[in-house]
């Protein structure tokens, strides 16, 4: 692997994807890793983050010196190249204002593998209040700025180089270019890390640990994520993989149907599909605070989901489609004991208690690869980009009491919104979309009549990680279309809003 050393740069993830985009296996591990845990790893190259401390003040975070003697190349950013040079001798200083924005590129020494084929004038982002100011014997600088003399090094005799600027930020034109040369150029990277080899290492590693008298139990939600664990554990044992959908009665519309095409093509896995929604409509009867109605839900499923796998004989292990992100956040990172995943997103999951070995053959990969992964495995497209879905379903977007007949109006909300998105191309380019129905009426005018009836909100966002997102600025005419069609075909419904706010301050889901 190519170990990310994580300083506390927000950028951390980025340079992970960044370098596997390269083809190289990134692994985001602390800071302060020992040099004997760095050997066990044994990796190709080390990357040194950014961070908001100032390499000069007491406490700041230091990486073991011991990884400066191991002869492994390493490229420091930002903080990481203040570290690394300060840590051999150059001198390191606040600079008189602080930097942030692009800067062009000048002084370029192409003929360092770090910068080869990187031109005078290419444009690179800048984000530090410090600098190094004095090289000392050891470092010589490849390139500069208007601003910052210092803004690539390279040591003389080692393999350690150093970018002031960000490489991983799509701002910095040639950044993955300039992260590529470091692995290939300097690491000798193979460049061999594809979705395919880590498909055909991903089914070995299932094979070893699951015995052939053993078997894997697995919800399935109809997601991105389950979708694509299902499909590979089928992929690595065939039947003994069994796969369980618990319809609550509060899917959109056409859900259930679609998983079980989807499994009826696509997988030899066995598929239970078990119809709990009596059992969660009733106990949900009469709620109406949107934290209880989340813990009823997750009672009830683990209560379900408990029962079904009691039954299937020799199921050892429970599947769980944790992605890399939720290792990382949780732990700090992967090489950190085990990872809780947010409570927050657990409503919908299962706790350890039921007496399984988990097994999560998804937890190396961000999101944007698990989609490769999916497409790897031959799940349909469609599959594939879906919006997600949170596990309490139509319950958090049905604002007060949940009853089976407000359901099907917003079932059917929902399904016309999302099937004017998609007929207008732009559910992929979205994040998220859907419909509310809110518990109150208002007042309208149809025909001669006046009427009383329901509002439906419509909610859509752009975001790259569901922690911050902004409201999407649909085309008017494909709100006027979703609003027209709402009001005319889902009776019970008079009027249309569409929810213009951001996270934060508000979240994505209205409650
Ligand atoms: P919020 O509303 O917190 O949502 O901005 C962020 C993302 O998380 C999803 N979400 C959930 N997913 N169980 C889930 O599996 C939940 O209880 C839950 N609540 C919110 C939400 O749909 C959005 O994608």
């Amino acid at each position: 692997p190519v170990l990310v050393l994580d300083f506390g740069s927000q950028y951390v993830q980025l340079i992970a994807r960044r370098v596997r985009e390269r083809r190289a296996f990134a692994m985001i591990v602390r800071h302060d890793i020992s040099a004997d845990r760095v050997k066990e790893l044994d990796p190709i190259a080390l990357i040194l983050s950014g961070g908001p401390s100032s390499v000069y003040e007491e406490g700041a975070p230091k990486c073991d010196p011991g990884i400066f003697e191991l002869d492994l190349p390493i490229l420091g950013i930002c903080y990481g190249m203040q570290l690394a040079c300060q840590a051999m001798g150059a001198k390191v200083d606040a600079v008189p204002s602080r930097e942030y924005g692009p800067a062009a590129l000048r002084e370029v020494d192409g003929s360092s593998p770090l910068l080869s084929d990187v031109p005078t004038g290419t444009t690179v982002w800048m984000s530090h209040g410090d600098q190094v100011h004095e090289l000392g014997e050891e470092f010589i600088g490849l390139a500069s700025t208007a601003t910052c003399p210092l803004a690539a090094v390279r040591h003389r005799s080692r393999p350690v180089f150093g970018l002031q600027f960000h490489p991983e930020v799509s701002h910095t034109a040639l950044g993955t270019h300039i992260l590529g040369n470091f692995l290939d150029k300097v690491a000798g990277s193979p460049g061999t890390w594809t979705m395919e080899a880590y498909l055909d290492q991903a089914v070995r590693a299932i094979r070893e640990r699951v015995g052939p008298d053993e078997r894997v139990v697995c919800g399935v939600s109809g997601g991105v994520d389950s979708s694509v664990t299902a499909a590979l554990l089928a992929k690595a044992l065939g039947d003994r993989v069994v796969c369980i959908f618990v319809d609550n009665g509060l899917l959109r519309s056409g859900e259930r149907a679609a998983v079980v095409d989807m499994f009826g093509r696509h997988s030899e896995a066995e598929l239970r599909v078990i119809d709990a929604s009596e059992r969660f409509l009733t106990a949900l009867e009469g709620e109406t605070d949107p934290q209880r109605k989340r813990v009823i839900i997750g009672h009830t499923f683990i209560d379900v989901f408990r029962d079904e796998a009691k039954s299937i004989p020799g199921a050892r292990f429970l599947a769980q489609g944790t992605l890399y992100p939720d290792v990382i956040e949780s732990g700090g990172s992967p090489d950190a004991p085990a990872a809780t995943i947010k409570h927050h997103h657990n409503v919908g999951g299962l706790p350890a208690e039921l007496g399984f070995e988990l097994i999560e053959p998804l937890r190396d990969l961000f999101k944007d690869e698990v989609r490769r992964l999916g497409i790897e495995l031959g799940l349909p497209e469609g599959q594939v980009w879906r919006h997600p879905f949170p596990g309490p379903g139509l319950a958090v977007r049905c604002l007060g009491a949940v009853t089976r007949e407000r359901l099907e109006v917003l079932r059917r909300a929902d399904a016309i919104f999302l099937e004017e998105l998609r007929a207008a191309g732009l559910e992929r380019a979205t994040g998220q979309a859907f419909a509310v129905l809110l518990p109150v009426r208002s007042v309208g005018v149809m025909g001669d009549g006046r009427t009383y009836e329901s509002v439906v909100a419509l909610r859509c966002v752009d975001t790259d990680d569901f922690m911050t997102a902004d409201w999407t600025r649909l085309p008017a005419e494909l709100l006027a279309r979703a609003s027209s069609r709402i009001i005319n075909e889902v009776k019970g419904v008079n009027r249309v809003a569409y929810d213009i706010t951001s996270k934060p301050p508000g979240t994505i889901e209205w409650e």
